[in-house]
Parts: C-alpha cells; sequence; structure tokens
C-alpha cells in the first residue's frame, strides 16, 4: 500500500513544507506523515463531499461508536459513549484542561523532554509548571520516582501526562503507569494522559496501556485524549476527542471550552470513522512501513554517525536524536545547511537533542541520512 513515492507538498496548505518552499532542504519537524491516507478514507472523504452540503456538525452516533469499538478491541479498554467529549484537535484539550482544573496560584507538572504544548497550555494561563526531567540511561529514558513524587507540591493538581511518550518513544509499561497512578492518588492530582500516539506503538514487545484502563476508581479522576489524527494521518482534519468517566469532570471541560473551541467539522468525523471503521488493514501495514524506517535511521545512527546517537523508539515515528558531541549552538541551522529540517531538542525543554520526524517514504528517509553522515564525515 506504501510506495517509495513521494507525493509533492510544496505548493499546498502544509505547514511543514512551507518553511522549506523554494528549497531543497527535507522537510523532517512537524509530526504528519508523508504517505497518503487510507483508501477508506479517501473513499468517504469523496462521498462526503459529493453530498455537496456542509452545514454544522454534530457527531453521529456512528463515529462515536466506532471510537469506542476501536478503543476496545485495541486497548481492551471498555468505555461508555457518553464520556467521549468531541474536540477539534488534543492541543486545545491540553489549554481546556490547563483552564479548568487549575486556579492561577496552582501548578501543574509533566515530564521533559515533552511536545511543546505541554509547556506553553500553563504559561497561557499563568500557571505555574513543574519540570520533572526523564531519567537518561545509556539513552532509555525513565520516570524518576522518587523526583516526581518529591517535585509535587499541595499546589500541584494536575499531571499532564504524555503516553507514548513524544519525543523519547517510550511506551510506558504497566508498572510505571500504576506507579504514576498510585502517587497521583495519594497527592489528589488529576490526570490528563494524551495517548495520541497510541496506535503507532512500534516495538513488538510493547503494549500500549490507556492510564485510565488499570483503575476504574482512579479513572474518575483521568482525562484520557486519543485522536486518529497521527496515526490515520489526518491532523489537518482536526478531529479528536477527550473520554472523561466522572460526570462533573465532564461537565467541568465542556464548560471550559464552551464559546472558545469550535465543533468538529464534517470531514473529521467522516475520516475518523472511516479509520476506526474501515482501516485495520492500511494500520497494519504503516507500522511494518515505520519499523522499519526506524530501523534503519537507528542503525544508520549509532553505527554510521559516531558523533551522533539514538534511543530506539518504542511507539511514534519520532526519532530523539542526542548531537550533544556535536557541541553546537544552533542544530536547526546546522542541519537545515546539510539539507534537513529538523526541530530543535530545546523546544522540547531538551537541550542537546533534535527530533526527526521519520513518518516519510523510505528513499526520503535513506536521502535525509546521506545528506547527515555527509555533513558529519
Ligand atoms: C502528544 C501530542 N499531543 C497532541 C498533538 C497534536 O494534537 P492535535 O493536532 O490534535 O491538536 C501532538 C502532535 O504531534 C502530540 O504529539
Amino acid at each position: 500500500m506504501f510506495s517509495d513515492r513521494l507525493i509533492n507538498r510544496h505548493n499546498t496548505d502544509s505547514i511543514k513544507w512551507a518553511k522549506y518552499a523554494n528549497t531543497d532542504i527535507i522537510p523532517m519537524w512537524v509530526a504528519d506523515m508523508d504517505l497518503p491516507a487510507a483508501p477508506a478514507i479517501l473513499e468517504a472523504l469523496h462521498k462526503r463531499v459529493d453530498h455537496a452540503v456542509f452545514g454544522y456538525a454534530k457527531a453521529p452516533d456512528s463515529v462515536t461508536k466506532a471510537a469506542a469499538d476501536w478503543i476496545n478491541q485495541q486497548h481492551n479498554w471498555q468505555i461508555e459513549p457518553d464520556w467521549i467529549v468531541w474536540l477539534p484537535g488534543l492541543v486545545p484539550a491540553l489549554n481546556i484542561t490547563t483552564r479548568a482544573f487549575t486556579k492561577p496560584d496552582e501548578q501543574l507538572i509533566t515530564f521533559t523532554p515533552i511536545y511543546p504544548p505541554f509547556l506553553e497550555a500553563p504559561e497561557n494561563f499563568n500557571r505555574e509548571l513543574i519540570r520533572c526531567k526523564l531519567a537518561n540511561n545509556n539513552n532509555h529514558f525513565e520516570i524518576d520516582f522518587d523526583k516526581f513524587e518529591d517535585a509535587i507540591t499541595e499546589k500541584t493538581k494536575v499531571l499532564l501526562l504524555c503516553s507514548p511518550h513524544n519525543p523519547v518513544g517510550r511506551v510506558w509499561t504497566k508498572q510505571e503507569l500504576n506507579n504514576i497512578i498510585n502517587i497521583c492518588v495519594r497527592k489528589n492530582i488529576l490526570i490528563c494522559s494524551d495517548e495520541i500516539h497510541c496506535d503507532l506503538v512500534l516495538d513488538k514487545n510493547s503494549t500500549h496501556i490507556p492510564t485510565a484502563s488499570l483503575n476504574t476508581e482512579a479513572a474518575q479522576n483521568i482525562i484520557t485524549l486519543i485522536s486518529p489524527g497521527k496515526t490515520f494521518n489526518l491532523p489537518g482534519l482536526n478531529c479528536g476527542f477527550a473520554i472523561i468517566p466522572n460526570k462533573q469532570i465532564r461537565k467541568q471541560f465542556i464548560k471550559a471550552a464552551r464559546g472558545i473551541v469550535p465543533y468538529v467539522n464534517t470531514f473529521g468525523y467522516t475520516a475518523c470513522e472511516a479509520a476506526f471503521t474501515h482501516s485495520r488493514p492500511w494500520h497494519e501495514e504503516l507500522i511494518e512501513y515505520l519499523r522499519n524506517n526506524r530501523d534503519i535511521l537507528y542503525s544508520a545512527i549509532q553505527n554510521g554517525t559516531p558523533q551522533l546517537s539514538m534511543n530506539l523508539p518504542q511507539a511514534t515515528y519520532l526519532a530523539w536524536i542526542d548531537i550533544r558531541e556535536l557541541n553546537i549552538d544552533n542544530p536547526v541551522d546546522f542541519f537545515e545547511k546539510a539539507g534537513v529540517g529538523l526541530q530543535n531538542g530545546r523546544d522540547f525543554d531538551g537541550q542537546g537533542f533534535v527530533r526527526m520526524n521519520f513518518g516519510c517514504p523510505e528513499n526520503t528517509l535513506i536521502e535525509a541520512i546521506n545528506r547527515i553522515k555527509n555533513t558529519l564525515k
């Protein structure tokens, strides 16, 4: 299903490619893939366009059922349709959560390095964010639970958790998630578990476990965020959802979004339903394709570029590359000169690293690797 032909995204509406308009630089920064969507999604969208009327959209029961069934089948978590709150994106959900569940003098906590909107949401509402650094044990990133517990104060009300974790690609184990839950229950902290990468597990020995599926009681204090955006490469269609079992918390969440966060658009719902109901074979093939890309990149970095190193991401199509030995001030500029557009780790609170998106045709990845190797010769 996936060919090595790169679809030309120049002069389209792509944020990723517009940054490098009129250059030969390969964009490997923003997290969308240079791969076409599943045939079932394209077919459903064509059909929706042919209907020709595009009024305000409300989630049909069929899309809510499709989402609940997918989560049940993929992750063995049975959710009630009522728990689902549809959203035009998960970044808004991080901001809604901050707004609804912390007061101005209260704090949130997160594990860094982290996807930048986790750092920005508290800042947007003038809330303090405690940054708990992940331990890097020879390129294996782990939570230091003593440090996590020590960092929590009486004012800490929300944990912004990323599971699997962007950018280090960890799939948190059952033990790790239980540790997180136990600490948060003890300290009365609400968990906002962003699981947007849950269907991008590449490691054959790892399984994504929804945080809230582990403990029904603790789930009353957990907001889970899921979307077909990353997995099915639909982020421009703006469709995701929060799963909130606790009615009171759900009401508070919806109230904080009212009048600010727009409805999901009709194409988002259409694509989401087609993704969750008819795109399983595409998804299975995608995982194989991304795993192969990951292995090519990992081998090239570990064996072909002595100045660089990386961990083997268990999930996501994002590599977190250690560039500290290069001792350079402006890594983005450095790699752009080599012909590759990467993202500075500093944006993630991860100085000395760059993030590289390998969700692209294999040929494109190999070309990018060759450019990096040539520069570092
Ligand atoms: C952890 C995480 N959350 C949210 C998003 C973006 O979500 P959305 O496009 O639905 O706002 C991303 C995109 O990379 C992400 O990595």
